[in-house]
């Protein structure tokens, strides 16, 4: 009966009889997710968030939740003693009550905890519309300095825990590009636009076989306007001016003939679209150059063409060996890619 009833209830509720709605589909780049389980998985999701990585995993999710349910199995096996009265089975009692006590526990952490998320999820938003809204009290937020700006980058940046994934200082690791001088390699206005929707540069080049690829993607974190501002303000004031020299010569227009002759540099003579596309042209063996100078500066561009190993000791890049004017009329050509 029992059988025939949870059947009955199954078929109705996968015809959407009744049950919870169905949201929209999983998008596993979208970090601003709050899941919130049913109420009788809250326990278990807070035991997961006590042991978030690696081997604790496994632990949270397989194996204390199958040792609890064998214990329950074996308990006939386990208790032989005859006695029934709560009162003469102290033992029993106290293990099942601290059971009982720890499920509750955790099932009333695990609700407090998607709460607080929540709570943050909303104060967040809430914080950006006071910010991006059409100026109707502009005196209330003065203009932030800089320096106020990039602080609340660096929070930020801790926050959504970027550092897993990224170094801060060294080289790139696991593939993933190092922050440590991205003020020196990045455009200010291509940066911002990144992190609110970040693009492919480097995932569909297929470096993979090499162990090259960021085996990870950038996630979507679903940035505000305000917060990308921050985190960007916080990224710019990265640099390494040793790493990445400051060449004022650079920053001058360039003459036409020196980006003509960069341009045959690159197409033709050192061949860089062997690895590189340049719009219609070349491969994707490293990143697509077609929109380079949106995205970098020239002072980086110089140093990577010159010498790519110093930025990372392990990159595919190749150091093609370039006399410096010739780098410098490499990058004035790439500088135009816009
Ligand atoms: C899951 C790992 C992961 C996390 C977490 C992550 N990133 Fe990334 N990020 C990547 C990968 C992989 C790339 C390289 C993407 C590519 O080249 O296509 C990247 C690229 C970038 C770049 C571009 C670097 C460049 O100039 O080439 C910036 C900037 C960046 N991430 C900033 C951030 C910030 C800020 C955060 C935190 C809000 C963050 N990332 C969190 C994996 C991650
Ligand atoms: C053997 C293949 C190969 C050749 C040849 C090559 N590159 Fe690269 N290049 C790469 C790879 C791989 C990367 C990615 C390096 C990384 O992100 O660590 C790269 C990165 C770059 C970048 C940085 C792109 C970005 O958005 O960060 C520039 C600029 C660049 N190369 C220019 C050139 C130029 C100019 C030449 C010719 C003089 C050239 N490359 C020749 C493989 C190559």
């Amino acid at each position: 009966m029992a059988f025939l009833l949870l059947l009955v209830l199954a078929v109705l509720e996968s015809r959407g009889v009744f049950g919870p709605p169905l949201e929209a589909k999983a998008d596993p780049t979208n970090s601003s997710y709050v899941p919130r389980p049913d109420w009788y998985f809250l326990g278990l999701q807070q035991l997961l968030r006590i042991f978030p990585r690696g081997f604790g995993q496994v632990l949270a999710t397989t194996v204390i939740p199958t040792l609890a349910v064998i214990l329950l199995v074996a308990l006939p096996f386990l208790d032989r003693n005859p006695e029934r009265s709560p009162r003469r089975r102290p033992v029993a009692m106290t293990i099942g009550a601290l059971s009982a006590l720890a499920v509750v526990s955790l099932t009333i952490a695990g609700d407090l905890a998607v709460r607080r998320e929540e709570r943050a999820l909303a104060r967040r938003r809430a914080a950006d519309k006071a910010l991006t809204a059409p100026a109707a009290t502009p005196s209330e937020s003065p203009p932030q300095d800089p320096a106020q700006l990039a602080a609340a980058g660096e929070r930020l940046f801790e926050e959504l825990k970027c550092a897993s994934c990224h170094p801060l200082t060294g080289p790139p690791r696991g593939g993933v590009p190092t922050l440590a001088w991205e003020g020196g390699r990045a455009r200010r206005g291509w940066l911002s636009i990144y992190l609110k929707k970040p693009t492919r540069i480097r995932w569909e080049t297929n470096l993979a076989k090499r162990g090259q690829r960021p085996e990870r993607r950038m996630p979507n974190f679903d940035l505000t306007d305000a917060e990308a501002e921050q985190l960007t303000a916080f990224l710019m004031a990265r640099q390494d001016p040793e790493l990445i020299p400051h060449r004022p010569e650079l920053s001058a227009p360039a003459e036409s003939a020196a980006v003509k002759q960069g341009e045959k540099l690159v197409h033709k003579t050192y061949r860089c679209i062997i690895c590189h596309r340049i719009g219609p042209e070349g491969n994707l063996f490293g990143p697509d150059l077609t929109h380079v100078g949106s995205r970098r500066q020239p002072d980086f561009l110089y140093a990577i063409i010159h010498n790519p190993y110093r930025l990372d000791h392990h990159t595919a890049m190749k150091n093609l060996h370039l006399a410096p004017d010739e780098v410098r009329d490499a990058v004035r050509y790439l500088a135009t890619l816009r």
